[in-house]
């Protein structure tokens, strides 16, 4: 079958690898794709964020199946336009993509199905937000409800620090994102994510995954998308999953259906997990980046069937073959990231280093130039590899990073810690 893949970054390059390698794909086009995804696959460069260009794009190609990556043509409704043209679609519509794209809609969700989270207010004016902060003390967690390319949270430790976060929000530092403003509880505990495929109806895991938000070793420094990933999560006992399946994931899915939007395609949950259960923190209506580079590490081929199969709706007919392994990815950023950082810097030793179904460098954010590939963006590299153990992917991954020769980019240097400690 033809597969189009829409994305650009390391968690489509992920996607793309772990598709090729199944029979079932005979061509397979990225849109728009980067210098690394260029190397196994057809790279187009199209507006995704527009439906009909997207619909189009699919007639000319003869494309049977469409798998979108990221949040924002999701949010805009990409995946409404090729379902109603006929096409089988891997991502939700945006009436279900709402799940990611408002926060107090979720919100509004667990309490409709009864699913643990934080105790939560909405806000349309900072006084009101303000007065609620002081009532309930800190630390406290202010959000701006729309999409905010995961920028929109502040974990205030401190009163002030929550009375500026209501101020720049609504203030506009967040657009249009800020301006409702979501005020909710602190939870404490361990985080990790969860990833489970639901066809409307059905629902089936993929696997679980934590990953590193922090630039700095020893979690410091300012937030990032995210600096390294391993899956499994431990965190994220057998126990603890059917927990989440029972009271987070399956209401929701039952009541986004009851409201006549199903949701169709990867939904990520966020948790926190405190004293053997876990609590929502926050919906995603894709899979994670880094943490896709993971799961595909370990699903390999067989990705395609599960995602064929929610497509298809006939979840409840497949299985994962799980192996059991472990996978971690290092994230190699541009020089200042999050900050401003160059593009341009070139990237040299990739050439010699490993590719195979233990070991890839997934591309996030390159270019290629004369022949070279060069940094194109601010988290570049996604260094990935398996083991039989988290240490031994973790040895693995490492090694790749010390062959990389980049004087323009960084890494953290203890991705997988928390779990490696206990
Ligand atoms: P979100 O974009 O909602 O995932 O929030 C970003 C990060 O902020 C999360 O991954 C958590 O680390 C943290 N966070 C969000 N909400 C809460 C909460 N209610 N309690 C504690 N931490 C939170
Ligand atoms: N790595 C976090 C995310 O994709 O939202």
């Amino acid at each position: 079958m033809n597969i189009l893949i829409l994305g650009s970054g390391g968690r489509e390059h992920a996607l793309a690898w772990a598709v090729k390698q199944n029979p079932k794909c005979d061509r397979l086009i990225v849109a728009p794709g980067n210098a690394g995804i260029a190397m196994l696959a057809e790279c187009a460069d199209l507006n995704i964020l527009d439906g009909a260009t997207v619909v189009g794009f699919c007639e000319e190609n003869a494309i049977d199946f469409v798998i979108i990556g990221p949040e924002a043509p999701l949010a805009a409704g990409v995946a409404d336009a090729t379902r109603a043209a006929g096409i089988l679609t891997f991502g939700p519509s945006a009436a279900a993509a709402r799940l990611e794209a408002s926060k107090s809609f979720t919100k509004e969700i667990c309490a409709a199905c009864g699913a643990p989270t934080a105790a939560w207010a909405r806000f349309t004016s900072a006084e009101p937000a303000k007065d609620h902060v002081r009532a309930q003390g800190t630390p406290i967690v202010v959000k701006a409800d729309g999409l905010a390319a995961g920028k929109g949270v502040i974990v205030a430790m401190t009163e002030a620090e929550a009375l500026a976060a209501i101020d720049d929000m609504f203030g506009g530092e967040f657009g249009a994102a800020g301006a409702e403003v979501v005020i909710e509880e602190f939870m404490h505990g361990e985080e990790a994510s969860f990833f489970v495929l639901s066809d409307g109806t059905h629902a089936l895991p993929v696997g679980t995954a934590q990953d590193h938000k922090r630039v700095g070793d020893g979690d410091t420094g300012p937030n990032t998308g995210g600096m390294g990933a391993y899956s499994p999560a431990p965190v994220l006992t057998d126990a603890i999953q059917k927990q989440a399946m029972e009271e987070i994931v399956l209401p929701t899915i039952r009541e986004m259906a009851r409201r006549g939007t199903p949701y169709e395609g990867v939904l990520y949950a966020g948790l926190m997990i405190d004293q053997g259960r876990a609590r929502l923190v926050e919906y995603n209506c894709r899979f994670g980046d880094p943490e896709c580079q993971v799961l595909m590490m370990r699903l390999g081929a067989q990705a395609l069937d599960l995602m064929l199969a929610c497509a298809e709706h006939r979840l409840d007919e497949v299985r994962v073959n799980w192996a059991d392994d472990h996978a971690l990815t290092v994230v190699m950023a541009a020089r200042g990231y999050p900050g401003a950082y160059a593009k341009g810097s070139q990237i040299r030793g990739l050439e010699e280093l490993p590719e195979d179904s233990r070991h890839m460098v997934f591309h996030a954010g390159t270019a290629a130039r004369d022949g070279q590939i060069i940094a194109a963006g601010g988290r570049v590299l996604n260094v990935t590899a398996r083991g039989g153990t988290l240490r031994e992917a973790r040895d693995a991954a490492y090694a790749m990073v010390d062959a990389i020769d980049w004087p323009g980019g960084f890494c953290r240097r203890d991705i997988g810690w928390r779990a490696l400690a206990e």
